[in-house]
């Protein structure tokens, strides 16, 4: 059974993933607009990942006795200036959704759930390598600078990642 301030925590959860999937959703629809195919390609599919994160979340609360919430979500931007912008933006994101998850390992410690601190332990791995992620695309995109010729090979890096990270998905 959790407690009332876990089953608050981890609801409040819920909305931090649900508002990042529709963040990278209206990425990925500003991204398919410019024509920046492999670059939206990712993004549908982070935005598919964050929804899988937050039913896994909901149907944690709802078998250890909790009552996962559905609550109205705040609306993204929809204009993200470049994609340098926009890339830099989807990784302070994740550092605002690791802190988030560190939050909520406190409470499980606080109140001596370990069922769910032992739960939120695939959270902790998974925002190690969405961060790491983050970061490897930011360094590429150092790396091209202005270059249009940059922008082709970096939007078809982009879809690589997206294909490769979905093929180890179905793999797992
Ligand atoms: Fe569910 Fe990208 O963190």
């Amino acid at each position: 059974m959790l407690t009332a301030k876990m089953e608050k925590a981890l609801n409040d959860q819920i909305r931090v993933e649900a508002e990042s999937s529709q963040v990278y959703l209206s990425m990925a629809s500003w991204a398919e607009v410019k024509g920046l195919e492999g670059i939206s390609l990712f993004m549908y599919k982070h935005s598919d990942e964050e929804r899988l994160h937050m039913l896994k979340l909901i149907k944690y609360v709802n078998e250890r006795g909790g009552h996962a919430h559905i609550s109205d979500l705040k609306e993204p931007e929809t204009d993200f200036g470049s994609f340098q912008k926009m890339f830099k933006d989807l990784y302070d994101h994740e550092i605002f959704v690791s802190q988030s998850i560190n939050e909520l390992v406190h409470v499980s410690l606080e109140e001596k759930d370990y069922a769910t601190h032992n739960f939120l332990q695939w959270y902790v791995a998974e925002q190690i390598e969405e961060e790491a992620l983050a970061r490897t695309i930011l360094d590429k995109i150092n790396l091209i600078g202005n270059d249009k010729g940059g922008l082709y090979l970096f939007d078809r890096d982009v879809q690589l990642i997206t294909v490769e990270s979905a093929a180890s998905d179905t793999a797992e």
